[in-house]
């Protein structure tokens, strides 16, 4: 498995180009399949779930091109209904074809998805939403077992949990009502940027919606959808892993390009009480370190508030920041498996339920680490530029997830850091015997 090596204590100074956002991408290419015209959409990065999703939609029948950030893709009229183990399992956004699958095909077997290292992550309310359009839902054999023979119906859908509003159970119902009979009304819908996009999407396809970016969406059901064309919006967890590299140390500043300020408010208010200078302008946003770093106090909630895919990196920056730091993880409490890794590196953190109280050291030190999922990576690759010596983080397959050409756009900043390819591993292994 490949590695990242980084020679910690380097100075971050420069621009870097946010990507196009996964967490958009991934439902937006499963909403495609609502039409069997083709969709193009553009600024789509280049990541392992990305292609995993052009996997999915090429066994369900459909025509996939991927090049240079724009997908294609043509579903024609011979869609599957099955979308398989073996795919599904390994990433859980595919979860997002069930609802076009149903809604088309008027029956749909899907993979459950299954919990993962950042939590149980059920998927109860996708169950529920479709049932309450009409559906039939049987678990079976481990597949999600779908049928509507009569089409789906417009319903009063309520799809707030008990850890909130959910993204991708929203985004199911929401791609199941546009081709339902009649009208449809999400109550306590997710507000995610990344479903205002895809609600975008489904607009241009000829969906009829209303109140997306609130927790009412009304969509009056049509009987057919058009392929679109779109340009998906810049990947606001990406930036904001950025801004916290921006905020980290003392010399540091970085201008992220091409990321949408409006979408960052909770982290910039954070790393601005964390005495970091944020300066501001249409696209683009400058982050600059000055100074001592001060305490602040994190709760991850549903959007507008801070995002639990932020929560990692913002812990290491607390890390190093001299005094008592607290998050409180109130969306996945169990997300805490970078904890013990950035204590390899001399952190001191206390985990108390789903709050942690993070006593700040002043430096770190290099040492191999472990990613476990992909924001606890980019976590551990944060506190490795910053820290003293080497470090080496390992299972970066988790990263190419989620950050496109991370090591060049850290090169590009300073950073001394390389991927270690596993043949290169095995070679110095057998120069070693
Ligand atoms: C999306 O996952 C994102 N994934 C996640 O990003 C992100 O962490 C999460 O939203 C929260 O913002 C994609 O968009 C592909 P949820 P999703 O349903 O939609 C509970 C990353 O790092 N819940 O909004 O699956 C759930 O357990 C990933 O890029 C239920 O109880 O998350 C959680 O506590 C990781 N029942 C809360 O709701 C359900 O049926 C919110 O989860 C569904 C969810």
């Amino acid at each position: 498995m490949d590695k990242i090596v980084i020679h910690g204590g380097k100075k971050l100074v420069g621009e870097v180009m946010n990507s196009g956002s996964k967490n958009a991408s991934l439902p937006i290419m499963a909403a495609a399949l609502l039409s069997a015209e083709p969709s193009r959409i553009e600024n789509v990065p280049d990541l392992r779930d990305v292609h995993t999703m052009v996997k999915l939609l090429r066994v369900l029948g459909a025509q996939v091109d991927y090049t240079n950030g724009v997908v294609e893709v043509y579903p024609g009229n011979a869609i599957k209904s099955n979308a398989p183990y073996d795919i599904v399992s390994t990433m859980r956004a595919s979860v997002c074809v069930l609802g076009p699958l149903l809604t088309r095909l008027k029956e749909a077997d899907v993979s459950i998805p299954g919990g993962c290292v950042i939590g149980a992550r059920p998927i109860d309310l996708h169950i529920k939403g479709l049932e309450m359009l009409g559906a039939d839902i049987l678990i079976d054999h481990g597949f999600v077992k779908a049928k509507a023979p009569k089409g789906l119906r417009g319903a009063d859908v309520y799809l707030g949990g008990n850890f909130g509003s959910s993204v991708l159970a929203t985004a199911n119902v929401l791609m199941a009502a546009t081709l339902a009979k009649g009208t449809t009304y999400i109550e306590g819908a997710a507000c995610e940027p990344e479903l205002v996009d895809l609600a975008e999407f489904l607009i241009k396809m000829g969906a009829k919606i209303k109140g997306h970016g609130s927790h009412l969406i009304e969509i009056q059901g049509v009987k057919k959808l058009h392929g679109a064309n779109h340009r998906v919006i810049p990947d606001r967890i990406e930036a904001g892993t950025f801004m916290v590299a921006g905020a980290m140390m003392n010399g540091n500043d970085i201008l992220v390009r091409n990321c949408i300020i409006d979408h960052n408010h909770a982290l910039i208010d954070k790393l601005k009480q964390s005495g970091a200078l944020v300066l501001k302008s249409k696209s683009s946003i400058r982050l600059k370190r000055r100074g001592r770093l001060r305490p602040v106090d994190v709760t991850t909630l549903p959007y507008p508030g801070f995002p639990t895919d932020l929560q990692a990196q913002m812990m290491a920056l607390m890390t190093l920041t001299p005094g008592i730091s607290v998050i409180t993880e109130k969306i996945y409490p169990d997300r805490f498996i970078h904890i013990s890794e950035l204590t390899r590196m001399g952190a001191k953190i206390f985990l108390e339920g789903s709050t942690a109280i993070v006593s700040g050291v002043g430096h770190l030190s290099g040492a191999p680490v472990m990613a476990s999922d992909l924001r606890a990576s980019a976590a551990l690759l944060l506190a490795g530029l910053a820290a003293e010596g080497e470090t080496e983080v390992n299972r970066i397959y988790h990263l190419d997830r989620g950050y496109e050409k991370i090591e060049e756009k850290l090169s590009a900043l300073g950073a001394e850091i390389f991927r270690k390819k596993e043949e290169s591993q095995k070679e110095l292994a057998a120069v070693a015997l």
